[in-house]
């Protein structure tokens, strides 16, 4: 699986955890930054994950901030990103299996590198389960278009 991983400064270290994590597990492991523990703003690194994975470049994305809600509010601004935030390995999997998610936001701050590795192999491992769920997540995409000009 192709998965672009991105952070802010807060969620540097995680990030770089769980990138290595994917890559031992086999995936095809892209690091769209940020390369150190400097303030940045993640609102940029969101926008380079989610173009990625909107534009077909990489299957998934993983998101890390300190508390993952900016993260998953910019991912979300761009038409076919779900990005949803788990805050256990629980929400990774149901976000997958129902939600059809396709980035995964994870806050630094308020989740442990244990329950951030098993919220990461969860979304890995968990398809959607499609069913009574895609007519709801056909709902979600049809919102794209509804947005105020
Ligand atoms: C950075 O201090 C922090 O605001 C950021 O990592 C994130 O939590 C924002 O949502």
């Amino acid at each position: 699986m192709k998965i672009a991983f991105g952070s802010d400064h807060a969620g540097y270290e995680l990030k770089k955890s769980l990138a290595a994590l994917a890559s031992s597990l086999g995936n095809d492991v892209r690091d769209f930054g940020t390369d150190s523990a400097i303030s940045c703003d993640y609102p940029d690194f969101a926008a380079a994950v989610s173009k990625a994975v909107a534009g077909g470049k990489a299957d998934i994305g993983v998101l890390v901030c300190g508390s993952g809600l900016g993260m998953s509010i910019a991912a979300n601004k761009f038409d076919g990103i779900r990005a949803a935030l788990a805050c256990t390995p629980e929400h990774a999997r149901l976000s997958r299996l129902h939600n059809d998610a396709n980035v995964l936001c994870l806050g630094a701050r308020f989740t442990d590198d244990n329950t951030a590795a098993e919220a990461l192999k969860n979304f890995i491992a968990t398809k959607f389960e499609g069913g009574r769920h895609e007519k709801r997540t056909a709902k979600i995409s049809a919102l794209e278009k509804e947005s105020p000009k």
